[in-house]
């Protein structure tokens, strides 16, 4: 019998590595043959850990397993696909994946993350196989041809990007994966590097043969120990292979690759300030320009992408430009990852094309609040991204349509806030982090945070309906305005978004007039 338990962070949070133990020793006591195979994570998180067992009809799901549940799962003969209260059916079928467009994340759950057989086996490095038989210029036009836009969050397209760095004429070239993913409510980065690492690796390569670099760096966040040792750990087997290292499946191009450990700051998720850290400066803010494709890491033309930029690349060189373009909604093309947290019912991963409305992801996959109460508000994009109240749940899931309405789609963390949440904290928290993690480069970010949480507690405090009241709303405007505008860099360039769609959406939860308009 075959029986699979993931082993991402998540399910060895909630003891994967404990239940794997556990059912081992059983089988060896009862003297029956038992294959647990450690698979990547399907990331349905309400269900986790998911133990999936081979049967005659396909991989039946039991989930969310805990330790205590193992006594009865034995007694159901679970490994036969017996029936059970935690038994969620054909796997396949679950509604929560069946209803979504599983294309980068399509082996998740399915392989061992550092299987190259696996991989291979379901159309890895079938991408990087098809530009080897390219020119680099075919290979950016394809890019460009896909529509992909950078999905770190500025939504940048990709193919621009990656052309502007092949044309700059330079002895060294570099490809930098930009893996310190910081956003609240977002992990689609942190689960293609723990369950599916050599994705990134093909992205990034076709990067490299694309633009004519020969050096790369995977920039990963401390806090994702599993991540670093998963990545490192691909690579080595990727080099072994000939995927990586010289003469590339014995072409021309070579690609060194390693990853470089983040030592916990938000602000090192923006570009350059990472390049000074992966420099070994401290993290601070470059002015741009010089673009990092023109001047980057070490002063030299620089790729730098998001994971799931990279890690979107392999599956449109495998399937053409086209294939990705017919998906996805206006000028966001394909799919993306979103992910669902905060409090809501069902959070987890689910990819679809862009297009999508809140309302469906909400209630069609999240199910509602965990709580039971209605849901007040939504933070998509991160910490920086706008509160979205309810009458905008229903507009297309696309970068256009956030920005004409005053929001961002970000990296597609979507934090989930019910009717006991008070958005004056949650704005007071934005101003509060912009505070502690401000790089102290530029006056409005570095002064202006630690202002804007003293104008809040000011507001906050003045009699309803007081002068005192309408002078400290006009000056945290104001205050919004500069850090808008003046800011050097999207931290504090973004923060007023969280702030002034708090007060523009729910004035009542600074004591403000409701029906006044701004
Ligand atoms: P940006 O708009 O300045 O640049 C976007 C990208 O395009 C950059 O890589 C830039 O170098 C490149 N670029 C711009 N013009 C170019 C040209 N003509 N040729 C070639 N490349 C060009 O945005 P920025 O400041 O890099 O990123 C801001 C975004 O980061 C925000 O929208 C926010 O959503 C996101 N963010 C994401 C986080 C995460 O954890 N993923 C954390 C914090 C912010
Ligand atoms: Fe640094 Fe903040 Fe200015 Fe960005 S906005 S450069 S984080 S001080």
């Amino acid at each position: 019998y075959t029986i699979y338990i993931p082993d991402d962070s998540v399910a060895l949070a909630l003891d994967a590595d404990a239940i794997a133990t556990a059912l081992t020793q059983f089988a060896q006591q009862q003297a029956f043959d038992l294959h647990i195979i450690r698979n990547s994570s399907r990331g349905l998180f309400w269900a986790e850990p998911l133990i999936e067992v081979d049967t005659a009809q396909g991989r039946v799901a039991y989930g969310p397993v805990s330790l205590a549940d193992l006594d009865s799962l034995c007694e159901a003969q679970f490994w036969t696909g017996g029936a059970h209260a935690l038994c969620l059916g054909l796997v396949d079928q679950i509604e929560y994946l069946k209803r979504q467009q599983r294309l980068m994340f399509a082996r998740m759950g399915v392989t061992r993350p550092l299987s190259l057989e696996d991989y291979l086996a379901h159309e890895g490095f079938v991408g990087l196989r098809r530009c080897l038989a390219m020119t680099p210029k075919q290979i950016v036009t394809e890019v460009l041809d896909s529509g992909l836009r950078g999905r770190g969050g500025a939504a940048f397209p990709t193919g621009i990007k990656w052309k502007t760095v092949a044309a700059a004429n330079a002895s060294q070239k570099y490809v930098v994966c930009n893996a310190d993913e910081g956003d609240s409510g977002t992990y689609s980065d942190r689960m293609t590097m723990e369950g599916d690492p050599f994705m990134l690796i093909e992205g990034m390569t076709i990067a490299a043969i694309a633009t004519g670099a020969t050096r790369g760096y995977v920039y990963i966040r401390s806090e994702y120990p599993a991540a670093i040792a998963k990545m490192e750990q691909a690579i080595a087997i990727a080099r072994a292979a000939g995927y990586l290292g010289a003469s590339i499946c014995d072409s021309p191009y070579s690609f060194e690759l390693e990853v470089r450990k983040a030592a916990g700051a938000y602000v090192c998720g923006e570009e350059t300030a990472m390049l000074e850290s992966i420099e070994g400066k401290r993290g601070v803010v470059r002015a741009k320009p010089p673009l990092p494709a023109l001047q980057g890491l070490f002063g030299q033309p620089t790729v730098i992408n998001n994971v799931i930029s990279f890690a979107s690349v392999p599956l449109i060189m495998a399937r053409g430009a086209a294939f990705y373009k017919g998906l996805g909604h206006g000028r966001s093309t394909g799919t993306l990852p979103i992910q669902l947290t905060g409090n809501i019912r069902y959070g987890g991963l689910v990819e679809v094309a862009f297009g999508i409305s809140l309302r469906e992801l909400l209630f069609d996959f999240g199910g509602g609040s965990a709580s039971g109460r209605p849901i007040k508000a939504v933070q998509v994009g991160g910490p920086l991204g706008s509160y979205v109240p309810e009458s905008m749940w229903d507009l297309p899931f696309d970068y256009e349509a956030y920005a004409a309405a005053g929001a961002t789609v970000g990296h597609g963390g979507i934090v989930v806030h019910d009717d006991s949440a008070d958005l004056s904290k949650l704005a007071r928290y934005a101003m509060e982090f912009c505070a502690i993690e401000s790089c102290g480069k530029c006056t409005p970010c570095r002064i202006g945070s630690t202002r804007g949480v003293e104008v809040i507690d000011r507001l906050l405090a003045s009699p309803a309906q007081s002068e005192q009241q309408q002078a400290e709303e006009r000056l945290l405007r104001d205050l919004c305005d500069t850090m808008q505008y003046g800011s050097l860099c999207a931290l504090g360039g973004m923060t007023p978004n969280p702030v002034l769609s708090a007060l523009n959406f729910y004035p009542r939860d600074f004591g403000l007039d409701a029906t006044q308009k701004n």
